[in-house]
């Protein structure tokens, strides 16, 4: 997720307030940043790695001349953040400049075919294609606007762009597709953003583009036209009442709330393809002899389900070891025929980064899975993947938690095929499912959202709560758990539900909640059987079941239901959801706020 803005203002000045408005974006991402103005006949263009305000003290971002201008704050997806992969990027000849928000599925394609017609690229981006194709189609004899017409109808994925050229100095053409982009009518000028917050101090007044808008802004007057039949409609002015600060959360009252609810997006992204990466790492995890995946926290959980994924889908045994244990549990038995999974969101913990030079440094394989490009994980793993979800800035893990098991899921399923464990039509089903999760997640939301917020109010006071569940639902329960401890600092236990006649039985009385993940699989008989347990010994039952399960609400005392069959490999990612909103809205119920908790950081870069 990037953040783009564009401004075409009556007045000069256009630099000082794209890097304001880039300010106010930096949420969306923030490991390079980039403007180009127009002035004189040419573009004037600084860009570099770094934080905005890094990038500002070297290269004095105010600095450029002109009254048009194109911005960006990157959060990469292709290329690592760099001076030359920062944006905007431009033709060969300087006289097009791009912004961009999304992914090009069909990059590298056009890049050789515009390569083999002389184009010469600079970055390793996949947006860079986009004011080369433009070029192309201008020396064809298209006009500037005909030419970014005939571009954006060749590109596959999704973008949200600003382009900008001295061939026409006066104007912005933007355009969206699945990226969101907003405009802003200001009395001085016009804007384009990825997000309110950018303009909301200049304006109040938005236009929200739809899939397929095309935009051309210009100094007293902006169009807007359908790329397919490029037939020219209104869209209504709409009259924002958010605070700034609130608009930055679109309007929820905290980030993680905003990103719990932005998880059928990311679980989409998290489904767009990775072909080689996929297929290179799942080579790496069928040819080793050994198998470990090495996380903390959240990422733990996901590799915990992994586990079970990697086995039920495609019979490979892999070993889920928590990082910091990783050297004293495994570390002499890891070799040169050892394969280690990595899994962390920042891509920066400490703890996992350690495991992973000590599993370097006895000539096992490391393979990585992260959200961030350029993390130190993506440059110690021999091959790695992303979970293509965005900045996540709430500090608890919400969003990336669901994409790290959807790609882990995929990775699994390329591993069965692999080493052909799976038939075609079990192959076609899983994948027809992957596509529904997003669907799922959406609706479970939904259905949920204010019953959580009546049950928390009900259940504050429990003494303790327990999570449990069995199969790949521990990892489920482990999740819930660690949710409602690190935000809510609600006192709460997770095991194996198995494993409660071993001893935490003892712990069960009255003021205690039990909460139960019970999907429609293998594990749903013998978790009824535990909920009797529970429930002879006083205890309170809150279930969260598939749609419809009778049997299983009449046995308790709330339920939250998802909406939607789901295969029991991909049960946490739609099962974790009320989990992730039950700790939230009791952390808020608490008084505590949510994106902070105390004594915690967004990444644990010391051990
Ligand atoms: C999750 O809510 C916590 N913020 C924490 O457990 C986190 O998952 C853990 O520190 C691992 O972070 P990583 O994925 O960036 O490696």
């Amino acid at each position: 997720m990037c953040g783009i803005f564009g401004c075409v203002s009556k007045a000069d000045g256009a630099a000082k307030i794209i890097h304001e408005s880039l300010k106010r974006l930096e949420y969306r991402g923030y490991d390079s940043v980039g403007e180009a103005t127009i002035f004189d006949g040419r573009i004037h263009v600084k860009k570099d790695q770094g934080k905005i305000d890094e990038v500002h003290k070297v290269h004095n971002l105010d600095d450029l001349p002109g009254s048009v201008g194109i911005g960006h704050t990157r959060w990469a997806t292709h290329g690592a953040p760099s001076r030359v992969n920062a944006h905007p990027h431009l033709d060969c000849e300087d006289k097009i400049a791009v912004v961009h928000n999304g992914i090009i599925e069909n990059f590298s394609e056009l890049k050789a075919e515009l390569e083999g017609l002389g184009h010469i690229f600079k970055s390793k981006t996949d947006t860079e294609v986009i004011p080369h194709l433009i070029e192309e189609n201008i020396k064809r004899g298209s006009s500037f606007i005909e030419a970014v017409r005939e571009a954006l109808k060749r590109l596959e994925g999704s973008y949200a762009v600003a382009i900008i050229t001295s061939l026409e100095p006066d104007k912005i053409v933007c355009a969206r597709k699945e990226s969101p982009l907003i405009l802003g009518v200001g009395e001085k000028a016009l804007y384009c953003a990825s997000d309110i917050p950018a303009f909301l101090p200049l304006t109040n007044k938005a236009v929200i583009l739809e899939e397929g808008d095309v935009a051309i802004l210009q100094h007293d007057r902006y169009e807007i036209r359908r790329l397919e039949d490029w037939k020219q409609i209104a869209r209504e002015i709409q009259v924002i009442a958010w605070t700034p600060e609130m608009a930055e959360k679109q309007g929820y009252p905290h980030f993680m709330l905003k990103e719990i609810h932005e998880q059928p997006l990311s679980l989409r992204n998290a489904l767009r393809p990775q072909e080689l990466y996929m297929d290179l790492m799942a080579t790496f995890l069928d040819r080793a002899k050994n198998v470990f995946l090495v996380a903390c926290g959240t990422s733990y959980h996901a590799c915990l389900a992994a586990s079970y994924m990697f086995s039920k889908l495609a019979y490979l045994p892999t070993y889920p070891i928590i990082a910091s244990e990783f050297a004293e549990h495994v570390g002499m038995a890891v070799n040169i025929d050892s394969t280690i999974l990595a899994v962390s969101q920042s891509g920066e913990t400490a703890d996992t980064l350690a495991a992973v030079e000590h599993a370097r440094n006895r000539a096992a394989t490391v393979l990585g899975l992260t959200n961030v490009v350029g993390s130190t994980l993506t440059r110690v793993s021999r091959v790695y993947v992303l979970q293509q979800s965005g900045p996540e800035i709430g500090v608890a893990a919400t969003k990336t938690f669901t994409a790290q098991l959807l790609v882990l899921a995929q990775l699994a399923l390329r591993v069965a095929k692999l080493r052909g464990k799976v038939s075609h039509q079990e192959v076609k089903a899983i994948e027809k499912k992957l596509k529904e999760i997003p669907d799922v997640v959406e609706r479970t939301i939904k259905v949920n959202e204010e019953k959580i917020r009546q049950i928390v109010r009900k259940y504050k006071d429990s003494r303790f709560f327990v999570f449990l569940g069995r199969g790949i639902s521990t990892a489920t329960s482990l999740e819930g758990r660690l949710k409602l401890m690190e935000i809510a600092y609600v006192p709460a236990f997770a095991f194996p539900a198995g494993e409660s006649k071993h001893g935490p039985i003892s712990l069960i009385e009255p003021s205690v909640t039990v909460i139960f993940i019970c999907p429609r699989d293998r594990t749903r008989k013998t978790i009824i059987g535990n909920i009797m347990e529970m429930k002879a010994r006083g205890a309170s039952i809150i279930s969260v079941i598939e749609e419809g399960d009778e049997e299983i609400k009449q046995l308790s005392d709330d339920y939250l239901e998802v909406l939607g069959e789901v295969p029991e490999v991909l049960s946490p990612i739609a099962f974790v959801v009320p989990l992730q909103l039950f700790a939230y809205y009791m952390a808020v119920e608490k008084g505590y706020n949510p994106d902070m908790p105390r004594n915690l950081a967004k990444s644990v870069t010391v051990k």
